[in-house]
């Protein structure tokens, strides 16, 4: 399904695929809100993720995750950086798309993912190479339900911007 004149662009992929950077451009770019919903989250419950994964679990997380979510798709015209694993959870795909936002996945090469995973802190699935390609594989066919592919491999935030705005979706 491929929306035209987007209100709302959400990007979509695993961790270290460049949502929050590229989001941040492509906001600018366009002069729309940028809203990352991992940091919506941390200021809302006023820890970080990793602290969220460690006192109350994964299944807490989802749960207001879904709920920042639900305030967020309110909100446009806007750029919003999903989390890695926020595209699959069925839930949150149906509102996603309920809100008429247009989904465009990063689709950047594993190793280059592995590489950025491994250089920053603070990502709790992020452990060990062998859950990072479990992990990805199992992700990979819900990201595929994208309304875009973008791929992003070797490529700078600005570059990927670019590819964005030749869609046509605006
Ligand atoms: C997660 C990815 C993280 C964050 C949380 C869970 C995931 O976001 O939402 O740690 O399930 O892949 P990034 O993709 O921005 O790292």
């Amino acid at each position: 399904m491929v929306h035209r004149r987007a209100k709302q662009i959400y990007l979509a992929g695993f961790m270290g695929s460049g949502k929050t950077s590229v989001g941040e451009a492509l906001a600018r770019e366009v002069e729309w809100r940028f809203i990352d919903l991992d940091q919506v989250i941390e200021s809302g419950q006023g820890v970080t993720i990793r602290d969220i994964f460690e006192s109350s679990g994964e299944p807490f997380f989802r749960e207001i995750e879904r709920a920042a979510l639900a305030e967020i798709s309110k909100i446009h015209p806007a750029v919003i950086a999903l989390g890695g694993g926020t595209f699959v959870q069925p839930d949150n795909l149906r509102l996603i798309r309920e809100s008429g936002g247009t989904t465009l996945w990063l689709d950047c090469p594993a190793e280059e993912l592995l590489e950025r995973c491994a250089r920053v802190e603070g990502r709790p699935l992020f452990r060990d190479e062998a859950s990072f390609y479990r992990l990805l594989e199992q992700r990979l066919p819900f990201y595929r339900l994208a309304d875009h592919r973008i791929a992003t491999g070797g490529q700078q935030p600005q570059d990927v911007v670019q590819k964005i705005l030749r869609l046509d979706i605006w």
